[in-house]
């Protein structure tokens, strides 16, 4: 990969992971937009991006495959290609088409509204039962290891067939992978690890298909897939399927708590709950850039001419911050007219579990805050601990009472 030399917009220690007050991008990200739209960073693969801040641009790149490459290698990487390539496999987000969409056409099926509908009942169960449990342990309870980390974890582990009694293995290995202040080697044997838990899983599904995902996916794909592919698809499912909706189950709750007025209408008026769901992605963005992509050819973006084979980054929480996007985009607005974000990304790697979490929140967050009409954070607001280190924005835990 070049790197590229007229750099008037370089910004390196640009900190895109982080946030002002908890919620707002850093200022620094939104002037960014403002002036530029396209600037120069450093990434945490140690290699220079174009970053891309302004919604228009993200989702033209996002909806432009054949420029804004996915099936790449990271530079500066001490893996051999052929290493690296094992790795990848499998993982929806490291491919282009044709790959990417073949196997993406093998999943899709398992992720429509039709099927989610079906799941309903079940995800309902499970949001009671931890609500109850939360009860009966009495207050103050961590919000997050009681109830927004293990709904979304229970709900993936049955769906895939992962035993969920495992959870605090897989769990703290996924923290790792997500973790980019971890040196490269330590995130890496986490990777493998996972990869090689999933991998068991995998061939007992063979030898065994049960009714879930990897059962499903034996049956009917096993003559396309080999192991390493499915093990591949597992591992990113249930990281995918875990760690972003807990994060905004924890994040959502603290925002509709810092905005009691919003809140109540999310507790009483079933009409207003998918649209807050949506105002919360939006205005939360807790994916801060999705995967890099790599310029396939010289290309424009914000008035800048960005050479062939260049890193392209960008940035979720600034476009879904936009003003062109929406008017007043700092203020969380559960009552505005639905907007274009971008907060499940675009494209043909939009994200696949949108309705699965989409469904998850819609259940979670009128059910908790029915349980407990009281709720409120149960330390004070500046001993919060963010997540900000991570891929994935959020919170470390979150002390509640009622
Ligand atoms: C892709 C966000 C929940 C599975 C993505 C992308 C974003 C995203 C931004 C695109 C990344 C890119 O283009 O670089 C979120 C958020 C979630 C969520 C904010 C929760 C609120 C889930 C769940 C699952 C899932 C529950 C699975 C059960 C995936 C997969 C992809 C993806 C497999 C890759 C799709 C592809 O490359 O074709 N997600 N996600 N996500 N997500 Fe999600």
């Amino acid at each position: 990969m070049s790197s590229a030399t007229d750099s008037p917009a370089t910004t390196p220690a640009l900190p895109l992971h982080m946030r002002r007050n908890g919620f707002d991008p850093v200022p620094d990200l939104a002037a960014a937009r403002e002036n530029d739209g396209v600037t120069q960073v450093a990434t945490p693969f140690g290699a220079r991006a174009w970053l891309v801040t302004r919604h228009a641009d993200v989702r033209a790149l996002l909806g432009d495959a054949e420029t804004f490459s996915n099936g790449w290698q990271r530079p500066n990487s001490d893996l051999s290609p052929e290493e690296a390539a094992e790795l990848r496999r499998g993982n929806l987000l490291g491919y282009d088409p044709p790959e990417h969409t073949r196997l993406r056409k093998m999943l899709t099926p398992e992720f429509t509204v039709r099927r989610m509908r079906r799941l309903e009942p079940r995800i309902v169960e499970i949001v009671d039962q931890h609500l109850d449990a939360m009860r009966r342990a009495g207050a103050p309870r961590d919000l997050v290891t009681d109830f927004a980390l293990p709904v979304p974890s229970l709900v993936i582990c049955e769906l895939l067939g992962v035993p969920y009694a495992d959870r605090d293995e897989f769990q703290t290995r996924t923290g790792t992978i997500l973790d980019t202040s971890l040196p490269e080697d330590v995130r890496r044997q986490a990777s493998l690890a996972q990869r090689a838990y999933m991998r068991e899983l995998v061939e007992r599904a063979q030898a065994d298909p049960g009714e879930d995902m990897l059962g499903m996916l034996v049956r009917e794909h096993g003559h396309e897939l080999e192991t390493p592919d499915l093990t591949g698809i597992a591992s990113l499912l249930l990281l995918a399927g875990h760690e972003t909706t807990s994060n905004m189950l924890g994040l959502g709750t603290l925002a509709l708590l810092r905005h009691p007025d919003q809140l109540a209408l999310v507790r009483d008026d079933p009409e207003r709950v998918a649209p807050a769901v949506e105002e919360l992605m939006r205005w939360l963005s807790i994916v801060h850039s999705g995967t890099p992509r790599v310029t396939t050819t010289e290309v424009e973006i914000a008035g800048r001419v960005i050479p062939a084979g260049e890193m392209v980054v960008f940035a979720l929480p600034a476009a879904n911050r936009d003003p062109e996007l929406v008017d007043d985009p700092d203020a969380l607005d559960i009552t505005r007219k639905p907007t274009n974000h971008i907060g499940f990304g675009h494209g043909i790697h939009h994200c696949l579990g949108a309705p699965l979490a989409r469904m998850e929140m819609r259940i979670a967050f009128p059910a908790l805050l029915r349980a407990f009409p009281e709720l409120r954070t149960a330390i004070p607001d500046d001993e919060i601990e963010f997540r900000s280190y991570h891929f994935v924005y959020g919170l470390k835990s979150l002390p509640v009472a009622w």
